[in-house]
């Protein structure tokens, strides 16, 4: 019993040059191309007359060299990163700014910006028109690897985040390394929480690979599990490794934790809790947190951290159906969406995590 989930599960990875490679979400009627490498945003002209739109409406959250001409005439609208903007008041603006310039329900709309800007601007271009070809240029790691990926774009409400939105499904993502290289260390390891949840669901080693590998990897891995699941009804939870506890560290410390680096530490629990209960053996929960280490994420818990109110929080989490805890754990036929675990256990394991030395 390792708990290694089963082989196969990434999509192609095709190589298009010497530094540019493609993934294609296989969907039965709308297939599309995940394209990454340096400076593959200067593709988007080719992207543009490829989907024979006439007019584009670029959302940008990044400075206006960024988002090259479109090759036919376009209107620049600014956006700004961030939960906050995530609104539909946001939605309203842009549908009624698209419906101004003219856009036609066979024209595009292109969002560039990080995961925040690409869910807003996807939530639009899925209502404007009942649907309207989206491109997106994730310029965050984490949008790169995996929120600009699979097509769930939403906004949120008072009552909580991500609340009203639809499945829709850009029609090409372009994931330009080129856009990493100005990101601050915490931006990296927002992204690198990702990729290291991905080595357990399936992706391959990739600590120390160049960074376009790690993003194709955990593209194709994403890929492969959207184009068995796309309305997220099974097999797609097995995204949210780690992300129980992740959510909730999230929530309890006010948001102060990225989501990379609350996903790491969920992660390293998932490793455990999947050893306590007898579903993995020592040497793949040690693989854990050699594995977030290695990408050198955090794997502690904060110190002074609340376990009671990280508890209830768990309890409402997305994956749950009623009040019972719910994780994505390793076992013997790879991750799965394990419910209604015992809470003294949960909180036991979660007493045993290391803890961080308070600043
Ligand atoms: N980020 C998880 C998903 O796309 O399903």
């Amino acid at each position: 019993m390792t708990g290694r989930p089963a082989s196969g599960r990434l999509s192609p990875i095709e190589q298009l040059g010497p530094d540019h490679r493609r993934v294609l979400v296989n969907l039965p009627e709308r297939t599309y191309p995940i394209d990454i490498g340096a400076g593959i945003r200067r593709t988007l002209p080719a992207v543009v007359a490829r989907l024979g739109a006439r007019r584009a409406v670029i959302v940008s959250a990044r400075p206006t060299e960024v988002v090259p001409d479109p090759g036919v005439p376009a209107l620049r609208l600014p956006a700004r990163d961030g939960e906050v903007d995530k609104t539909l008041a946001n939605v309203d603006a842009l549908c009624s700014q698209f419906a101004a310039f003219g856009l036609t329900r066979s024209d595009v709309v292109i969002s560039c910006g990080g995961g925040t800007t690409t869910d807003v601007v996807g939530l639009a271009a899925a209502l404007y028109h009942r649907g309207t070809a989206v491109v997106h240029l994730p310029t965050s790691l984490l949008a790169q690897v995996d929120a600009s990926v699979g097509g769930k774009t939403a906004v949120n409400l008072p009552a909580g985040k991500n609340l009203v939105g639809a499945y829709w499904q850009p029609s090409a993502v372009l994931c330009d390394t080129e856009l990493l290289a100005s990101l601050p260390r915490r931006e990296w390891i927002n992204g690198y929480g990702e990729i290291a949840r991905a080595h357990f669901i399936g992706a391959p080693d990739l600590i120390g690979r160049p960074v376009a590998e790690q993003i194709a990897a955990s593209v194709a891995l994403k890929a492969a599990i959207v184009a068995q699941d796309e309305r997220d009804t099974s097999l797609r939870h097995i995204l949210n490794y780690g992300h129980t506890l992740g959510h909730a560290l999230e929530r309890v410390t006010d948001y102060t934790m990225r989501h990379g680096e609350a996903v790491a530490v969920g992660t390293v629990f998932a490793g455990r809790l999947a050893g306590a209960l007898g579903r993995i053996d020592a040497a793949r929960v040690a693989e854990h947190l050699d594995v977030v280490r290695g990408y050198g994420l955090p794997w502690a818990l904060p110190a002074g951290i609340d376990l009671a109110a990280l508890v209830d929080v768990m309890r409402l989490d997305k994956k749950s159906t009623g009040t019972g805890l719910t994780f994505v754990l390793s076992g013997p036929d790879g991750p799965e969406l394990v419910r209604d675990i015992d809470a003294a256990l949960v909180v036991a394991t979660l007493a045993d995590m290391p803890r961080s030395t308070p600043a």
